[in-house]
């Protein structure tokens, strides 16, 4: 296997929700034939992959994450027939197709789960994770466990006088790996995507799928909320139901399936949760032969300070040395959409110099639909929300809510990352084809913010993504060179400088990367004399004078000699 085999460690992805992207019909849901229709939008920005979220079976209340049949295509999304076209489509533009994969759990629909509750001697009763009650009445749940929304993840059915165990929403209860039955069942459904020219999965909650055989109790845990490292929360740990060991080694069976289809190599990215060195486990302890990929969500609520990625960048690089890659992450449907972190008034100028970031550092990025054109969170009343999430918390009052959406970062209602994508100034943004209630509505600020205003000014937020995306894709150092941080002591404190190195043809390729993540302007000797401008974060921009660089507030460049 050469390492140009490997084009997945340098492609860059775009996460598309597909209810939210495109609507062909005018009922106000997105569907496949108008993410066709817009595919060239994607390829003209430069993005390489598509991640779309699930389209297949489901009830739709956790909007796809509940899957009722694994080898079909919800109606309201188009057919199998659009989805073979979707994938011509895409690989004809030279691009490639990533679906999510929900293998932990299915949703309460699922003719599966419909059976296995029927009776206790069903044989779909054990595809999922029952459990008598704690003694003497049974009346309890089996144990302490708790799903990462809150609560205990058991949930009694009178039927059958017993509990089955969901690790997210009580619809979406967990199957039992430990049947070898929907282990097999289940490897061969994603052999079945792969041979329809699926180039790899986007993983969802990977690390729950196995829990303690002996379903022994939680120890305590200091914690209160989840955090990014740790899914321990409400004072109990995880221990025995999240990244239990055993799910590191069905990593590596998932690895074995994917890795039957090469020309092209298929690959695999895991949304799990937990240290960097669990994290690293997944994709392998000394050889990378788990996960080829591993989102790190520590880069999502990092501040926007050059000290704190420098950080960040050195702790990815600790734990994800060559032959492993990090990835960089800062938007997705589950969290408020990162623009929205930043104040209004430089919200455009940190988001350019967050793409910068987030472009020129070794490892795979991921782009949220509509993060390219600065799509603000839309805040959008609790009282309405339609997440399933939210509907445990509605209950408490306002204050408590608004307190708990902020520390969770909107996590317990993702309504608001998730409206529809603004297309135009027309009515419904563009979103659909005619005037009508989009699923959600459609953020207040799309006649300003939206696609057809980023093409026509060249300084937009898009455009600096194009710039970055296109200068990536034809640059080894930048798409897979090493990189080396400059030393803080020899650039000004605001300043974050790396560099990025790859030999072509036994000759060094040597990219320099200044970021200010200051709001003044930061000037400091040039220590690369007669280099030059490859990109920049403003259009306008001449850093170099002299012996100078000289970047504006928030400005990031890249340099070559
Ligand atoms: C993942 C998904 C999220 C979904 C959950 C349950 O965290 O990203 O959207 O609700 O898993 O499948």
């Amino acid at each position: 296997m050469t390492d140009n085999d490997q084009w997945w460690k340098k492609t860059t992805i775009y996460q598309i929700y597909p209810r939210s992207f495109k609507d062909s019909t005018g009922n106000g849901i997105g569907d496949l034939r108008g993410i066709i229709s817009k595919l060239d939008y994607i390829k003209d920005l430069s993005v390489e992959t598509i991640w779309f979220s699930p389209f297949y079976s489901s009830p739709q209340g956790d909007f796809g994450y509940d899957i009722s049949d694994y080898q079909n295509i919800a109606p309201e999304y188009g057919t199998m027939e659009d989805f073979d076209d979707l994938v011509k489509n895409i690989h004809d533009r030279k691009m490639k197709i990533v679906l999510d994969m929900v293998l932990n759990h299915t949703s309460d629909q699922h003719n599966w789960f419909i059976e296995s509750r029927s009776s206790r001697d069903n044989p779909k009763r054990d595809w999922y994770v029952w459990r008598d009650g704690k003694k003497p009445n049974g009346k309890a749940p089996p144990n302490n466990w708790k799903s990462f929304v809150t609560g205990s993840g058991w949930h009694y059915d009178s039927k059958t006088d017993q509990w089955y165990w969901a690790s997210f929403l009580p619809f979406q209860p967990d199957l039992n790996y430990r049947n070898p039955e929907v282990k097999k069942f289940m490897m061969d459904m994603i052999r079945f995507w792969l041979r329809k020219g699926v180039d790899g999965f986007r993983l969802d909650i990977l690390g729950a799928v196995y829990e303690d055989p002996k379903f022994r109790d939680n120890p305590l845990s200091w914690k209160l909320i989840p955090s990014e490292d740790s899914m321990d929360m409400l004072f109990r740990s995880s221990k025995y139901t999240v990244n239990y060991p055993d799910n590191f080694e069905f990593s590596k069976d998932l690895r074995k399936v994917i890795d039957e289809f090469q020309n092209p190599q298929r690959f695999l990215i895991g949304e799990v949760s937990g240290s960097l060195e669990e994290l690293r486990t997944f994709c392998g302890k000394e050889s990378p032969d788990g996960l080829n990929l591993v989102y790190l969500f520590q880069s999502m609520g990092t501040k926007l300070s050059a000290n704190k990625f420098r950080k960040l960048i050195q702790k990815f690089e600790k734990y994800f040395p060559d032959p492993f890659i990090p990835t960089w992450v800062f938007s997705n449907h589950d969290i408020i959409r990162h623009i929205s972190r930043f104040k209004e008034q430089n919200a455009i100028k940190k988001a350019k110099l967050n793409t910068a970031l987030q472009l020129t550092v070794r490892g795979v990025p991921t782009i949220y639909y509509g993060e390219e054109i600065g799509m603000r969170q839309n805040f959008l009343p609790f009282d309405k929300s339609l997440d399933a999430v939210s509907y445990n918390f509605k209950k408490y009052p306002k204050l408590i809510r608004n307190l708990l959406l902020r520390i969770t970062d909107y996590a317990i209602n993702r309504d608001g990352c998730r409206t529809p994508m603004q297309w135009n100034k027309n009515e419904t943004a563009g979103f659909s084809p005619k005037l009508t209630d989009t699923w959600l509505p459609i953020n207040r600020n799309y006649k300003s913010i939206n696609v057809e205003n980023s093409i026509d000014n060249k300084d937009s937020l898009f455009y600096c993504y194009q710039r970055f995306l296109k200068l990536r894709k034809k640059t080894p150092a930048l798409n897979s060179g090493k990189i080396d941080l400059m030393d803080p002591k020899t650039i000004p404190n605001e300043i974050l400088g790396y560099t990025r190195s790859a030999i072509i043809d036994g000759n060094e390729q040597k990219i320099y990367v200044y970021l200010n993540f200051g709001s003044k302007i930061a000037s400091f000797h040039n220590p690369i004399p007669n280099s030059h401008l490859l990109a920049s974060t403003t259009i306008s921009s001449q850093p170099l004078n002299g012996q100078n660089i000289t970047l504006q507030p928030f400005e990031g460049i890249i340099l070559e000699k």
